[in-house]
C-alpha cells in the first residue's frame, strides 16, 4: 500500500483545539542551523523570528512588525538588532524599538514580544509561555547528540497532524512489523512493553533475549545477523517536546577482546506549528565515535526512509480524523500496547489542566 501525503488537511474550521502547553521548553531549531540570518518559524500558532546576536546568544521575537505588520524576518540583522525590511524600524533583542528612520520620536507602544531562548547544543529551546513560569534548564536528556563519543545523524520534516500522533507512534513500537517491515526490519516487536510512570515521564522497556540483530544494527556493530545477542529497548515521553529511545546491545558471544556492548539512541523532537501541523526533528546515533562516512550515510538514509513511513501513516490517520465529524472524539479501541501512549496523554492533559488553573 502506498500512502500519499497531501497538504490539504489543515484545520481551517478549528475543530482540533490546541493541546500544547505554552509553559514548556520547545525546540525551535538546531544550534547548527541558526546563525546571523533571520530564521522565521511558526511555533504554537505564533510566528517568531530568531537570530544570533554578535556574542552568539539567541534572540527570539514575534515575527510581526508593529508598524504595518511586515514580518521582521524579511528584514536584516544589524549588530544585535533586527531591521524591518519594509520601512526600517529597528528592534533590539528585548523587542524594544530603537530606531524609526523617518522620525526621532519612538512611540512607547512600538514594541514586539520577545521570548526567552536557551541554546544548548544540539537544540535551541524557546519558552513560548509566561516568562514568570520559566523552568530553569531545558530537558537534559537530549544532550547526547553533541557527545563526541557518539556518531549521530539527524533530519527534519513537516507533518500534517496533531503532534501527539507522532509521540504516540514512538511509544507503541509494535508498528515496526507493519509500517517498517521492509526498512528497519524489526519483526519481533509484537508484545506490550513494561510501562512505568514517574512524576515527570512515561517510560517503556522491552527486552529481547538471545535474538538476532536487525540489518542496520548488525552492520553498524559488525556483529552480523547470525550471532545471537540480547537487545534492551527502552524509551520515554520526556516532555511534550521530546521523546527519547534507546537500544542497548549486549553481545555475550563476542570474540575475546572484542567490544561487547553498544548503545543506539534516538531523540524525537516535535514542535507544533498549529494543532494540525508539526515539525518533527530527530537525531539518531550510536556510541561509536567517528563512524565511517559510508556507514553513517546508510544509517541516515534508512532512518529517513523509516521516518517517512511514520509520517505517511500519521498523515493518513490525521486525514481520517479530519474527515470524520467526531474529529478527536472518535472512539478508539485501546489494547495493551497502547498503555504508554495513554499514560503520555494523561501526563499531557495534567500539564494542560495545571497551566489553565495557574
Ligand atoms: S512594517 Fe515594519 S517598518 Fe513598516
Ligand atoms: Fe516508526
Amino acid at each position: 500500500m502506498t500512502l500519499i501525503a497531501t497538504d490539504t488537511t489543515d484545520d481551517e474550521a478549528g475543530f482540533i483545539k490546541p493541546n500544547y502547553p505554552r509553559n514548556c521548553w520547545w525546540v525551535a531549531t538546531t544550534s547548527k542551523q541558526l546563525g546571523r540570518e533571520p530564521l522565521a518559524l511558526t511555533m504554537l500558532n505564533t510566528k517568531v523570528v530568531l537570530f544570533r546576536k554578535e556574542d552568539g546568544t539567541v534572540a527570539v521575537l514575534e515575527d510581526r512588525c508593529p508598524h504595518r505588520w511586515a514580518p521582521l524576518s524579511s528584514g536584516k540583522v544589524v549588530g544585535d538588532t533586527i531591521q524591518c525590511g519594509y520601512h526600517g524600524f529597528t528592534f533590539d533583542a528585548a523587542g524594544t524599538c530603537v530606531k524609526i528612520p523617518s522620525q526621532a520620536q519612538i512611540p512607547g507602544r512600538c514594541k514586539v514580544r520577545a521570548y526567552t531562548a536557551v541554546d544548548k547544543p544540539p537544540f535551541v529551546w524557546v519558552w513560548m509561555g509566561d516568562p514568570e513560569k520559566i523552568v530553569q534548564g531545558p530537558p537534559a536528556d537530549a544532550e547526547w547528540p553533541a557527545d563526541p563519543n557518539y556518531s549521530s545523524w539527524s533530519g527534519e520534516t513537516l507533518a500534517h497532524g496533531n503532534y501527539m500522533l507522532l509521540k504516540e507512534n514512538v511509544l507503541d513500537l509494535t508498528h515496526f512489523g507493519y509500517v517498517h517491515a521492509t526498512s528497519f526490519k524489526i519483526l519481533d516487536w509484537v508484545g506490550a512493553p513494561t510501562v512505568t510512570v514517574t512524576e515527570d515521564q512515561v517510560s517503556f522497556r522491552q527486552e529481547f533475549k538471545d535474538c538476532n540483530l536487525p540489518p542496520m544494527f548488525a552492520e553498524v556493530t559488525a556483529i552480523g545477523m547470525q550471532r545471537k545477542v540480547n537487545r534492551y529497548n527502552y524509551g520515554s515521553y520526556v516532555s511534550p517536546a521530546l521523546n527519547v529511545a534507546t537500544l542497548d546491545i549486549e553481545d555475550l558471544n563476542a570474540a575475546p577482546g572484542q567490544r561487547t556492548h553498544f548503545k543506539f539512541r534516538v531523540a524525537h523532537v516535535t514542535t507544533p506549528e498549529t494543532p494540525t501541523r508539526f515539525r518533527y526533528l530527530w537525531f539518531g546515533g550510536f556510541d561509536i565515535p567517528n563512524m565511517d562516512p559510508t556507514t553513517l550515510s546508510m544509517c541516515k538514509t534508512l532512518t529517513e526512509v523509516g521516518f517517512a513511513e511514520d509520517k505517511a501513516i500519521i498523515e493518513a490517520v490525521h486525514r481520517n480524523i479530519m474527515e470524520d465529524p467526531r474529529h478527536l472524539d472518535y472512539p478508539e479501541i485501546i489494547v495493551g500496547t497502547d498503555q504508554a501512549a495513554i499514560q503520555a496523554r494523561r501526563k499531557l492533559q495534567a500539564q494542560l489542566d495545571k497551566e489553565k488553573s495557574d
